[in-house]
Parts: C-alpha cells; structure tokens; sequence
C-alpha cells in the first residue's frame, strides 16, 4: 500500500538540540574502502538508510562478511580484488546513484559479467558518464542504447592507469574512477571539476598514495594504484544535507532556535549555508574539529524573519547539489527574486528537479520561470496558503518528500503527500525529528 502523510499546518516554535543521521556520501564511502581493505573494519555511526542497507546486500553477494550492531557496522574487508566473483551475481542497487556508480570501479577485474540493477528511478539515470571512463581503464559493457540500469560489467586482467577529465563537477565520477585506480599499477591522473572530495579525504586517511593539487575552479588528483591498506576503525559525522532541512524549518518558523550536533561541514558540502547567510540568515558554526580526515563542527541557526532573494553564483553550484529543492524553498519566501543557473545536472537526479522544484513552488502559488537549466524564483515572504496540497509522482524522489514536509509547516494549507516511505533511503530518523520538534502529522 502507498501511504500517504497527511499535515495541516500547525503553528509551533522550538529551542532544541538535535542529532542527524550520519552522512550518506561517507557511509557508502566507507563501505566501499572497508571492503578492499584487508581485515576488520569497524564503521561507527553509520547511516542505516535504504541506500545503505542496500550497499551491504550488494558488498555481501560479492563475498564481503558484514555485521551490524546498531549504528556499528563490522566489515571483514579481503583486500583489493578481493571479492569472490561467480557467474550470475545480479547487484540490486536499488535507489543508489553513488553506490551504483561507485561500485563499478571496484569491478574493474571481475573475470565474469555482473549485473547492476536498480528501482525504477535509478533505472532513468545515465551512467554513460562512467561507463565512458571505465572502458579507458579496460573494463567491458552490455548496455542498452540509453546508457542507463540494467548493465552488465566484466573487468580485464590489466587496468589501465588513465588521465580522466571529468568536466561536470560530479564526485561520483570522479570517485568511481578514483576506485579504478586503486587496481591499476600505474599512476592515474584526475583533472576534475570541483566537487565534494571525501573519496580523496578517506584514501588520505588510509594510507593510499594520492596528491591533490586544488585551484578555485578545478582539482588535479594523481592515485597510485595497487597499494594494500590495513582495515581501520571510522566514525560518520552527521550529514549536513539532512540537517538542510532542519536549518531551512527553523529560518522560515517563527521564534525558533536550533542546533544540530557533529555536522560534516566539509567545504564542498556547506555550499547551502553560505548561500543562506549571504540571503540574511545567521548560521553560526562552532566547535569546529577534524576526525577521520573530515571537519565536523556544530551548526546553530535561529529563526529570521526576513530572507533576501539571491543571485546564486554557478561556481557554487556542485557545492550545494543535494539542497537546491529546500534553497528554492526558502527563495519562495524571501523578498524579491533568486536566480539559480547553469543546473541542467538537477534534472538527473533522483528525479528531475529542477523541474519537479518549480513544479512544487508554482502549487504554493509561487511565480517561476523555469529553462532546461535555470530557475528565477520570485519570492513572497507573505504567503500563508489555506488551500489542499497533493504531492504526488515524484518519484518518491527523499529529497521533493522531505522539502515538501518543510513546506508543509512553513507555508500553511492541508498536505496530502504520497509515498510516504521515501526518506527513508537517505534520512530515517526524518519523521522522528519532526515529532520531537513538536510537529503533528498523520500517515494513513
Ligand atoms: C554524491 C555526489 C553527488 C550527489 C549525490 C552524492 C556522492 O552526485 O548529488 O547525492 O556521494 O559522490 P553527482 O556526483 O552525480 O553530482
């Protein structure tokens, strides 16, 4: 049955102190370096999302032992290529554009084809862009002529050691390739656009012979392949892209404080609240500390009455990826009118955003205008809306469900929201946190 969640606004203020799910990114980070590596890994705080879970089945076909003891996570890693290949494994990746792209690049020796396969929304997605670079490396593709889920990947006995330009500013790309290169016995050179950069902070952190020249608009990373590393003991930080939300509920709710413990605030991650200071927002961050090759700190942010519209600088863009649809929210309420451009990689998403976000805000009664990759919001920080609210085919995209919640308490009206379980493959305790913040729904 497809539930639906079902809100009508309640006014409500908070001062509380709140803990986030650990971050995705690095959750599947760590599981895919716990399994190369040689020994017992232990991952604490790992994110026990959908997405997650789904890693573990796909790492444990491939012959990896992994144990979970709450947020613990226990992976009894064989070294690089060690995986135990058979004939017919099918890898269902279900709703995981990193996990399924990444894992590619630890495929590139497989003697035998595997199969990928995912739901219904990753099975739109391309995966041109890696495959493109994997057969530079030498791995071998049955794929249909879109280029997208289901594929079948057989490696070879020699992967190459590749110069890669990877030009969308897309870290799966570049950390699939990066993955590949571990297996190759020469030095593999990246010249990338900027993007987030926890796959080069992990192999930093373990040992694994890489450079990174940065410059403001691109990075050059040079891995050198075939070095064993010892298994290693992890701790997630919390995902700032979950805590978005929670820092876009406060900012648009009235007289409401809140902090949010042990965020990763990775540079290439905090895009969202450099934008919302500059839209006049106070977001403090404190008690900054480096763990496991990664900055956490705390994040504290208070309600703020009025919000500026924005102009938002494309050079930020893959740095803010995963919060656009709760930015676009808050560009709703602000006085005047935000620009977002150059976004055409929003529309290949979980489902396509950028159009599916302006598609959100016109049903709030938000002017838009809407291109194949920009978006002009023209804010209204006096809407109160009273009318009904459906939310539906969205592709049970977690992120549309999740703004839309935000919505829901923020600007009024009765919400019905369908598919109700789709936080769960990045943010499980989502609804948790909203009761705890003192927020009513029903699920019917
Ligand atoms: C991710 C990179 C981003 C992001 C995704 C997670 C990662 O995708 O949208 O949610 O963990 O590397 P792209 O690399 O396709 O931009």
């Amino acid at each position: 049955m497809r539930k639906k969640l079902l809100i009508n606004y309640n006014n409500n203020s908070f001062k509380k102190t709140i803990l986030i799910d650990g971050d995705k990114s690095i959750s599947i980070r760590a599981l895919l370096l716990g399994s190369q590596a040689h020994g017992k890994t232990l991952i604490e705080n790992i994110l026990l999302s959908e997405d997650i879970i789904n890693s573990i089945n796909c790492l444990k076909k491939l012959g990896i032992k992994i144990s979970l003891n709450k947020k613990n996570c226990y992976i009894f890693g064989r070294g690089l290529n060690g995986f135990k290949y058979r004939k017919d494994i099918t890898l269902d990746a279900g709703n995981s554009g990193t996990f399924a792209r990444l894992i590619l690049g630890l495929l590139v020796k497989s003697p035998y084809y595997i199969k990928l396969v995912g739901d219904k929304s990753l099975s739109q997605r391309d995966f041109e862009r890696v495959i493109l670079p994997l057969q530079n490396v030498g791995a071998n593709f049955k794929v249909n002529d879109k280029k997208t889920l289901p594929l079948q990947i057989i490696g070879s006995e020699f992967v190459n050691p590749i110069l890669y330009i990877e030009n969308k500013g897309s870290a799966q790309c570049k950390s699939t390739v990066m993955l590949a290169a571990l297996h190759s016995p020469g030095q593999t050179i990246i010249k990338a656009k900027k993007s987030r950069d926890h796959t080069e902070n992990f192999f930093k952190y373990l040992g694994i012979p890489i450079t990174v020249k940065k410059d403001k608009y691109n990075d050059e990373i040079k891995v050198r392949g075939q070095k064993m590393f010892k298994s290693f003991r992890y701790k997630v930080p919390s995902d700032p892209s979950s805590s978005a939300f929670f820092i876009v509920l406060t900012l648009l709710s009235k007289n409401c404080e809140l902090k949010i413990k042990n965020v990763n605030i990775n540079e290439s991650r905090i895009g969202y609240i450099k934008i919302l200071n500059k839209m006049g927002a106070k977001i403090k961050i404190t008690n900054v500390k480096i763990k496991c090759g990664e900055k956490q700190a705390d994040i504290f942010v208070k309600s703020q009455s009025t919000l500026k519209g924005i102009k938002c600088p494309p050079s930020l863009n893959s740095n803010l990826i995963d919060e656009f649809l709760i930015i676009f929210l808050a560009a709703a309420k602000a006085e005047g009118v935000s620009t977002f451009s150059k976004l055409g990689e929003l529309n290949k998403k979980e489902s396509p955003r950028l159009k599916l976000g302006s598609k959100l805000l016109n049903q709030l009664g938000i002017k838009t205008k809407l291109t194949n990759n920009s978006l002009k919001i023209f804010g209204n920080p006096q809407i109160e809306l009273k009318k009904k609210i459906n939310i539906k085919n969205y592709f049970k995209d977690h992120r549309i469900f999740m703004t839309s919640v935000i919505a829901a308490y923020t600007f009024g009206g009765k919400w019905e929201i369908d598919d109700f379980n789709s936080y769960r493959s990045s943010f499980p305790s989502f609804l948790n946190i909203i009761k705890k913040l003192g927020y009513k729904f029903k699920i019917y």
